[in-house]
């Protein structure tokens, strides 16, 4: 299909937008060029906090409704950000107001169902992670969302920083030599506010994890092959939403991956571990992620999802310097808007659903690693390199 077709091939009815099953999976799937996506956020908790500040600014989304099972939440936050109405259910939400694109901000066990809700009722998603609850529902989403011309997309966004595109074309141009391994960590004591994080399908892997797994595949490309220890180190806690509970899901975790490039990468993530950078990442200038080639040494400042440089040290510069310190393009929260853009555009985004279903994948089977004592063999790819480097 070439450009004409495919602006042709665009049908707009009133607000809302149709688009063909084969434009929007040629990758160009514009919504429209002239107007803004009408979003709908459900679940109106911390996150949403940070997400909705950020739509609000973005000259390509119009929020047009809030939902959240405690509804008052919804009700605060359509008054908190001018949102001209809120619902308690998605079932009213999708019924309600027409709009584009659903933004899935719910606690992680709800993703996979109310996702499949909203493909079903013809909206685009974008969902915080995970994207579903387990690598076959994620798949069976996908296929849903094939089925009615419309697309997935989950968190997290950091393939868009700067500094992972610094280090992806270091890593694609060859000039890190053969790369050999990777190292990357995140954690923190624990969210204190809502029990889902520590219940079956929560954990600190989709919720910590996550950020460091999609870095490094997004780096050096498909895991082959997992090995990992989980375990649970706190097994009660107190959150405010539900007082003391037992913990279900694991708070401590190291993964091994054996990437298809034969690289080596580990991870690790956890609820146990102390840091001083807390939920806004600000000030730290450690490195959290680290790519060792047979040419170069690379490590990342601050962490994945909040960078501020890349230090580079290379067999033609042994000294490390540091390289891309612009902080300005990027935030952890610019996943929805970015798709936003997109649907815009028709301009394809870095953030790939294939991409979160691997990451998907890896964290299932360093569950099924732990619970049987052995290594996993992983079976999806994903678009690879996530940047082409000229
Ligand atoms: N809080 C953060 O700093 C942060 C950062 C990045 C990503 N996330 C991710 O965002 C998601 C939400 O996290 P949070 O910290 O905002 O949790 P939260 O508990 O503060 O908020 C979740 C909200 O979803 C609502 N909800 C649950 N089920 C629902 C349903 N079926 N329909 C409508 N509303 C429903 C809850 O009532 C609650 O208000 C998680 O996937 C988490 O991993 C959180």
């Amino acid at each position: 299909m070439n450009r004409k077709e495919f602006i042709t091939d665009v049908t707009l009815t009133g607000a809302a937008a149709i688009i063909s099953p084969a434009v929007a999976h040629a990758g160009l799937f514009r919504i429209n060029q002239d107007k803004k996506v009408k979003v709908g956020v459900i679940g109106c908790g911390s996150v949403s906090g940070v997400y909705l500040p950020h739509l609000s600014k973005s000259a390509f989304v119009e929020i047009v409704s809030v939902c959240d099972i405690k509804p008052e939440r919804a009700k605060a936050r359509a008054e908190q950000f001018n949102v001209p109405v809120y619902y308690p259910h998605i079932d009213e939400m999708l019924a309600g107001k027409s709009f584009d694109l659903m933004i899935n901000l719910t606690n992680m066990q709800e993703h996979g169902r109310l996702n499949r809700q909203a493909l079903i009722a013809g909206k685009y998603v974008w969902c915080e992670k995970p994207l579903a609850n387990s690598y076959n529902e994620g798949r069976e989403l996908l296929d849903l969302a094939k089925s009615k011309g419309v697309r997935i997309w989950g968190a997290p966004a950091v393939v868009n920083s700067p500094q992972f595109a610094f280090m992806a074309s270091k890593i694609n141009k060859g000039e890190m030599g053969k790369i050999a391994g990777a190292h990357a960590h995140y954690g923190h004591l624990g969210p204190d506010w809502s029990a889902f994080f520590y219940e079956n399908l929560g954990g600190s892997l989709p919720d910590l994890g996550v950020y460091n797994i999609t870095t490094l595949t997004g780096l050096l490309g498909p895991v082959k092959s997992v090995v990992a220890m989980l375990n649970i180190l706190t097994p009660e806690r107190i959150v405010e939403d539900k007082g003391k509970i037992r913990v279900e899901a694991e708070d401590n975790a190291s993964i091994l991956m054996e990437h298809q490039s034969g690289a080596i990468s580990n991870i690790m993530s956890g609820f146990n571990y102390f840091d001083p950078y807390g939920h806004t990442g600000t000030g730290q200038d450690k490195p959290t992620v680290s790519v060792f080639g047979s040419k170069g040494a690379m490590h990342l400042i601050g962490y994945d999802w909040k960078p501020f440089s890349v230090e580079l040290a290379t067999i033609d510069h042994e000294e490390p310097q540091r390289f891309a310190t612009d902080t300005r393009d990027y935030v952890w929260e610019m996943g929805a808007s970015t798709v936003c853009e997109s649907l815009i555009t028709g301009k394809e985004p870095l953030i790939n659903a294939e991409h979160s279903l691997h990451v998907l994948e890896i964290i299932e089977a360093a569950r099924k690693s732990q619970a049987e004592g052995r290594r996993v063999e992983l079976k999806s790819i994903f678009p690879y390199p996530v940047i082409q480097s000229k």
